[in-house]
């Protein structure tokens, strides 16, 4: 009790009285003058750099530190193994280490994601589309790991049938009266049958698991709605399904399968599929929620359990009332280009409403274009996604399409050039010639700041006294300070 008035308190009251959650609250400055505020911080970051620019050491840190000190909740998603060190030390400088939960194989935390999206959703229509929705997206991330999917001309009929098999996977459990979870669904969908024969005879019926299911589902009492679902589930598993070609079921099953799998298994199976002592809804009361399973380190274990719990993340966000609830939260993905799924261009338009502030850390542009699809459509949503994310963040890089990106979004002013010449007598005779010279100016539209400009920007490091270059472009805004649409800044490592 004593100790408790010893704790300092100076910042907490100043924070009050500027009103904790003020949109105009200033979290940093990047140069006297220039701030990033509450407000801009929840229009989203992008912070671009090569290897080694400075990144994570320069405007991550400084960004993450500020955040933590304002009091936001938050998820971390992360890639390299030291990332948790890192955090720790973020939380323990600026007061934060009681809000800090670690989710990951050596701790305590679980969560078990079907069981939390049944709790909320209820039994009605909205879950089986919001669990289809779920699946999805982890398929969408497992397959583009495994150089699959993404892109193929065909990819749209796949989606399709992959979806709908789960979306008849998870009604049949529904009204089977049964839990969802993975390993009812494996069983499922590994018993259902492959052909129409099978699906008439006798030996399937009495050990198929799917067939039992359909039988529970046909002997219990169902609402209107469940009775019209139950007959399109029947359909489905006795004649469409067993209907496909071969080849079609077998590239829809075994791509199902090998996620569910995955899920089904060692590490993912205890996080997500036991109990619940953590959800991403405690990230809006300010706890600071850490993937303790980085992709480097867990490979696709990590990619697939950081993917659930960041859309779980983003759903639950999204669901709550900002009013009664309006602590800001950030989405931290340092190396993002993994984490990135066709979900966030939608989710990054509600942002701002929903008070999430998005950083994403990645290397370069075309990272982000390759993880959303091949050639122009993977190009397109990225564009979208960035158009989302309002202060860009660039340090040293050498990518040339990532620079001539930077320069485009800073873009073309007027500017004049000196020309002159002159010519001199070429004889060696001086036959008393004046020599000619003409001069004046050009004037052509060039980029403001030029691509090779990013690549001179200082990394940190030693050598470089720890100073960190960068230039801040934001959407539509001049600083105030310049008049420009771009800042000039170092940062500190630290
Ligand atoms: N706290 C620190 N103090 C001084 N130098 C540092 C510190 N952290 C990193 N460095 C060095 O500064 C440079 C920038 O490192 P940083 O990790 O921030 O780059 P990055 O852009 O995040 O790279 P990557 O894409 O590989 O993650 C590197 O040379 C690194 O060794
Ligand atoms: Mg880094």
């Amino acid at each position: 009790m004593l100790l408790s008035l010893f704790k300092p308190r100076a910042k907490r009251v100043s924070v009050t009285r500027l009103g904790q959650w003020d949109l105009d609250r200033p979290l940093l400055e990047w140069t006297r003058g220039e701030v990033w505020s509450v407000r801009d911080a929840l229009e989203g970051a992008l912070i671009v750099g090569a290897t080694g620019s400075g990144k994570t050491s320069g405007s991550g840190a400084a960004m993450s530190r500020a955040m933590l000190e304002a009091g936001f909740g938050g998820l971390v998603l992360t890639a390299k193994a030291d990332e948790r060190a890192l955090w720790q030390r973020y939380c323990a400088e600026t007061g934060r280490s009681s809000d800090l939960l670690i989710f990951g194989p050596d701790h305590e935390l679980r969560f078990n994601f079907l069981d939390d999206e049944r709790t909320r959703g209820g039994a009605g229509a909205g879950l089986t589309e919001n669990i289809v929705a779920l699946f999805s997206i982890v398929l969408e991330v497992a397959e583009r790991r495994s150089g699959g999917g993404g892109g193929r001309e065909d990819d749209g009929y796949w989606r399709r049938a992959l979806r709908q098999l789960l979306r008849n996977l998870v009604d049949l459990l529904i009204i089977a009266g049964r839990p969802i979870s993975v390993p009812e669904l494996y069983r499922l969908v590994v018993t259902a049958p492959v052909s129409l024969e099978q699906a008439t005879s006798d030996d399937w019926k009495a050990e198929s698991f799917c067939f039992k299911c359909l039988r529970e589902a046909d002997a219990r009492a169902k609402s209107a709605s469940q009775e019209r679902d139950f007959e399109l589930v029947a359909d489905y598993f006795l004649l469409e399904f067993p209907g496909l070609s071969e080849k079609t079921r077998s590239v829809v099953v075994s791509t199902l399968t090998s996620t569910i799998d995955v899920l089904n298994r060692g590490v993912l199976r205890e996080l997500f599929s036991t109990s619940t002592n953590v959800t991403p809804d405690q990230t809006a009361d300010g706890r600071i929620i850490l993937l303790d399973l980085p992709v480097k380190e867990y490979a696709e274990v990590g990619l697939i359990a950081q993917t659930i719990f960041k859309y779980a993340f983003q759903r639950a966000i999204e669901r709550r009332d900002v009013t009664a609830s309006p602590r800001p939260v950030f989405l931290w993905a340092d190396e993002a280009q993994h984490f990135i799924t066709s979900y966030d261009q939608g989710f990054q338009t509600t942002c701002r409403s929903a008070r999430v502030a998005t950083v994403l850390l990645t290397q370069n542009t075309p990272n982000v274009y390759a993880a959303l699809g091949d050639g122009e459509t993977g190009k397109s949503r990225a564009d979208s996604l960035f158009g989302n994310l309002n202060t860009k963040i660039f340090h040293a890089n050498g990518d040339h399409v990532t620079n001539e990106w930077a320069s485009q979004l800073i873009g073309r002013t007027r500017q004049l050039f000196a020309s002159g010449n002159s010519s001199h007598p070429t004889s060696l005779i001086d036959w008393g010639d004046a020599p000619q010279s003409s001069g004046g100016f050009s004037e052509a539209y060039e980029f403001e700041v030029q691509p090779s400009v990013f690549t001179r920007l200082r990394t940190g490091g030693p050598g470089n006294g720890g100073n960190v270059d960068a230039i801040i472009v934001r959407n539509g805004r001049v600083f105030p300070t310049t008049g420009k649409t771009w800042l000039r800044t170092t940062f500190r490592q630290g």
